[in-house]
């Protein structure tokens, strides 16, 4: 169920219950952090592992730096300049009532992130508990950036807090908060240059390290119903004899001189990364075969989209040619 009834969503977090809700990286599927019963609906409706831990979420840069007695002082700086915002920082979990143990997984960390979506703000901040959330999709599955896709995806059941489309359309920069020198374990929005650039010291790049228990960091993640395959030029997608292109969806920098079914052109990094999720959700819906995908250069937000095309692409081997 799609709703702008905030005051409604925010009963419902409270009694326990699940609720999606906008982010200007991807939708959330909220509840709160200190029932282990509506933490345990999660797992269960999004089928995830329960070893998974799950992001914490507040409106209050404050409350979330209170989260853990052990958070070092670049994460303060980190957080003054990039909260709200997408970026979520982990940290050693201390002792605190506010999150159960299955909120984190079993950890002994904690995930927090202060969104800057105006409507997450609003319902955030009439909580008296933080709401953990992961990404509103099946598990490994394509992550949702519209209330339409997160309604696609599971019943009608669902409380889905109604926003526009997330604005950057990819999940939050992921960094350790743990070691002396912070560590990125996933890539997003906010890049290792821009990080090291605040701090001023070398930060160390795990985000491809497959030792880090993020699930993003599963090969197999982000990943379409259909085959997505990475290409450079036209060239090279017509070597897939398997395919008629007619039939497939086509995204990237440049125009394209084949037939698509459903080609989309993206003008720039930001347009790619706010459109890849729409797209891979409205190329499965239009029953298109394959999606060839050109991948933008690895820099700025394109280290992020080219991270999140590698997994989505990693289970299709080349089929053709
Ligand atoms: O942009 C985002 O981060 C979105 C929005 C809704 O905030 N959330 C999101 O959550 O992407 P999720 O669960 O789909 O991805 C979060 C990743 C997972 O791979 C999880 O394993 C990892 O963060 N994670 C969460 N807490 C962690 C922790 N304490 N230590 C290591 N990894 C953690
Ligand atoms: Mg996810």
């Amino acid at each position: 169920m799609i709703t702008d009834d905030i005051e409604m969503c925010i009963n419902a977090l409270t009694q326990g219950e699940l609720v999606a809700f906008p982010t200007e990286t991807v939708y959330g599927l909220g509840a709160r952090a200190d029932f282990p019963s509506a933490i345990a609906k999660i797992f269960k409706l999004k089928g995830r592992p329960t070893d998974h831990p799950l992001i914490m979420h507040c409106a209050s840069i404050d409350v979330a730096l209170a989260i853990s007695p052990y958070v070092p002082d670049y994460a303060k700086k980190l957080a003054s300049e990039f909260w709200p915002g997408p970026m979520t920082l982990i940290f050693k979990r201390g002792a605190n009532d506010a999150i159960c143990d299955e909120a984190v997984g079993g950890n002994d960390s904690v995930a927090i992130r202060v969104p800057s979506n105006e409507i997450a703000r609003e319902l955030l901040s009439s909580c008296t508990f933080f709401v953990a959330a992961p990404s509103a999709n099946k598990f490994s599955k394509v992550s949702s950036t519209t209330s339409a896709h997160v309604q696609e995806q599971f019943d009608d059941e669902l409380i889905i807090l109604d926003g526009e489309q997330s604005s950057y359309g990819l999940e939050s920069t992921i960094i350790s908060c743990i070691d002396e020198t912070p560590a990125i374990l996933r890539t997003g929005a906010i890049t290792k240059n821009e990080i090291q650039n605040i701090l001023g010291v070398e930060v160390e790049d795990k985000s491809t390290s497959s030792e880090i228990k993020v699930s993003g960091n599963k090969q197999i993640h982000y990943s379409p119903n259909i085959p997505l395959f990475l290409v450079d030029n036209d060239e090279q997608i017509s070597s897939f004899t398997n395919f008629d292109t007619q039939e497939c969806a086509y995204i990237g920098g440049r125009e394209t001189q084949l037939e698509f079914k459903f080609p989309l052109v993206v003008l720039n990094y930001e347009l790619y990364a706010h459109e890849l999720y729409d797209f891979f959700h409205r190329a499965q819906d239009q029953g298109c075969k394959a999606i060839f995908a050109v991948p933008p250069e690895a820099q700025g937000i394109g280290i992020a989209i080219n991270d999140r095309l590698k997994k989505a692409s990693s289970q299709w081997e080349k089929n053709g040619g």
